[in-house]
């Protein structure tokens, strides 16, 4: 299957203007772009980096799974740990974000840094042994995340077959964390992973594009 390659532009870039030059330069390589909500629908992109668990609602600021679905959204990162540190996001909560987007029809990208992190996170999911086709996980050590320190690949692999061996070997599982062109094919044509979860090198145009280049 081909390499899913996605783009976490978490709170970036400043300004719509910038955002759609970027994503002018990226929307044909078949990544699953993730850009600030507020850009979503100018830019009509395919990801989005959260969604809430209610559908509608007195819930101050925040946007539900159907919205995004409604915008042409195809997947949603949940869990990420940039979520899990700053907007103190629990595993109960990021379980009821998951049953919520799966509901509505939205494929998660799952973030983890440990397995343990799985099975709390599905805990809202009845019987999600059955249910979790539309479910991707991204294994992303803490340590790598936007340091330039990427985890060796061998090491990464590990947690690879683990998370296979936990959900079962068609769930995808992404590698994210100082990614680069030169380290991308490493994890994937090398440790086996089915795709990469990118952030600071996704708002890089030329780097992106020679990321997908290098992996698929
Ligand atoms: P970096 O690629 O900047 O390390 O970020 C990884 C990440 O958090 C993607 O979700």
């Amino acid at each position: 299957m081909k390499p899913l390659i996605v783009a976490n532009w978490k709170m970036n870039p400043a300004t719509l203007e910038e955002a759609k030059n970027l994503f002018d330069q990226v929307k044909e390589t078949g990544a699953v772009i993730c850009p600030p909500f507020v850009y979503l629908s100018a830019l009509r992109a395919n990801g989005a980096q959260d969604c809430f668990w209610e559908e509608k609602g007195a819930f101050t600021g925040e946007i539900s799974a159907q919205m995004l679905k409604d915008l042409g959204v195809e997947y949603v990162i949940l869990g990420h740990s940039e979520r899990r540190k700053y907007q103190k996001e629990t595993d109960e909560i990021i379980s009821k974000k998951i049953k919520a987007a799966l509901g509505a029809g939205l494929k998660v990208i799952l973030c983890i840094d440990r397995i343990s992190q799985i099975k709390k996170d599905l805990q809202e999911i009845e019987n999600w042994k059955l249910k979790i086709e539309n479910l991707t996980v991204a294994y992303e050590p803490l340590f790598a995340i936007g340091t330039g320190k990427a985890c060796p690949p061998e090491r990464a692999e590990k947690m690879k077959i683990a998370v296979k061996k936990f959900l079962g070997p068609d769930t995808p599982v992404l590698y994210g964390g100082s990614v680069n062109s030169q380290n991308a094919g490493e994890y994937v044509k090398d440790a086996g992973f089915d795709g990469l979860l990118v952030g600071g090198a996704s708002l890089k145009p030329v780097e992106f594009i020679d990321i997908i280049k290098n992996v698929c």
